[in-house]
């Protein structure tokens, strides 16, 4: 069996798979070439022969354990009627939605033919990659979604969502419903395509209350499960509450998944039974390099060390990363058990 779905089946390894967030992007030179190609990061993510590129080309740079889908989690609402554009280091931008009137913009009929390019993406890539690569295929968490989705934009720590969760919590709740809708259709449509494993990114988890915790997180999380499983789709599941701090163990006592991505500040504690821990070097050690860089390394296995864990980032890779420090860390992890 593949290391990574060892691992997601509780089992532990002495040398843990390994792969990373966002690990295709700006910091490789072959991946800004491809990217300039295709002329736009969107117009990337829908060229299924340029997205199954960038999805490997770190696989044959570093032969990690797992390539990831290229692909973004604001698709979904692109291919429900939102406009997005992403303005060089601005991020992403998109027309709010803020009232019943935006709302209709939004339109789950035709969506999912919109995103079957993505499906080309995962095929093409499954075709591409050896037999011990495991593909992950992934969607944005509808809270994450949706704070782009009313907010219009990102980098404001979710001000809208966050005001709309106070003031009109059912419209949010609707636009969450409906973004819920469509992601379960793309994450079926993406493990029938070939995905072996399905992460839901929840990047702005952090810093609610246990009450919204629960309403906008743990049972939208449910609700997307719930619906894989009724559809037959049967892969595992990483969930990436994101800076769930304490919560983690909420999440993991009320969320049915195969495995656990964790950003850097973790509890300790946590009671995690056969469910696999991911993560969690912090992605500034890998800028930094050098002794730092392996005692966090070194650090991060000790504190996974006898659970069932596949070593990721706490976060996505920076742009200014230096390719020898991620050959520092996988050279790291790979020797290190080797006397
Ligand atoms: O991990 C991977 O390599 C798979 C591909 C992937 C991308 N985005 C490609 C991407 C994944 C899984 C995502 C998820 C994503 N996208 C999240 C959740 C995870 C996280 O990072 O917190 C979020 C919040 C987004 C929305 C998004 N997309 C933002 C805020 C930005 C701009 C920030 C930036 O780095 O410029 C993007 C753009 C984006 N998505 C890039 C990549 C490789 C950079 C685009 C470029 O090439 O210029």
């Amino acid at each position: 069996m593949k290391k990574i779905l060892e691992a997601l089946s509780g089992q532990s390894h002495l040398v843990p798979p390994i792969w990373m967030m966002r690990q295709a992007g700006r910091y490789l030179p072959e991946y800004k070439a491809t990217r300039s190609e295709a002329g736009s990061f969107l117009n990337l993510c829908y060229d299924p022969i340029r997205a199954a590129e960038v999805t490997i080309q770190p696989i044959r740079r570093f032969g990690f354990d797992a390539a990831i889908l290229f692909a973004d989690i604001l698709l979904v609402p692109h291919a429900m009627g939102c406009d997005l554009a992403f303005e060089t280091g601005e991020g992403p931008r998109m027309t709010p939605i803020q009232n019943i009137k935006d709302l209709n913009r939004l339109s789950d009929v035709g969506a999912l033919t919109r995103l079957e390019s993505i499906g080309e993406t995962v095929v093409r890539t499954k075709e591409q990659l050896d037999s011990s690569t495991t593909l992950i295929g992934f969607a944005g968490a509808p809270w994450t979604v949706a704070t782009y989705v009313v907010g219009g934009r990102g980098g404001d720590e979710q001000y809208a969502a966050r005001l709309m969760m106070r003031e009109n919590p059912e419209l949010l709740h609707t636009v969450m419903k409906r973004i819920t809708d469509v992601t379960i259709d793309y994450l079926a449509m993406q493990a029938q395509a070939g995905a072996e494993v399905l992460k839901i990114f929840d990047s702005w988890a952090s810093g609610l209350t246990r009450r919204q915790f629960d309403a906008y997180v743990v049972q939208y999380h449910n609700m997307i499960i719930q619906g894989l499983r009724e559809k037959g789709v049967n892969v595992p599941i990483i969930g990436f509450p994101r800076g769930a701090g304490v919560l983690a163990q909420v999440y993991l006592d009320h969320v049915p998944v195969q495995g656990l991505a964790l950003d850097t500040a973790f509890p300790i504690d946590l009671n995690a039974n056969n469910v696999a821990l991911q993560g969690n070097l912090d992605p500034l050690a890998l800028i930094a390099g050098g002794d730092a860089l392996n005692q966090e390394i070194d650090d991060v296995l000790e504190s996974f060390k006898g659970r069932a864990h596949i070593f990721n980032l706490s976060h996505g890779i920076k742009p200014e990363t230096p390719i020898e420090h991620v050959e520092q860390m996988i050279s790291r992890i790979r020797n290190k058990n080797v006397v």
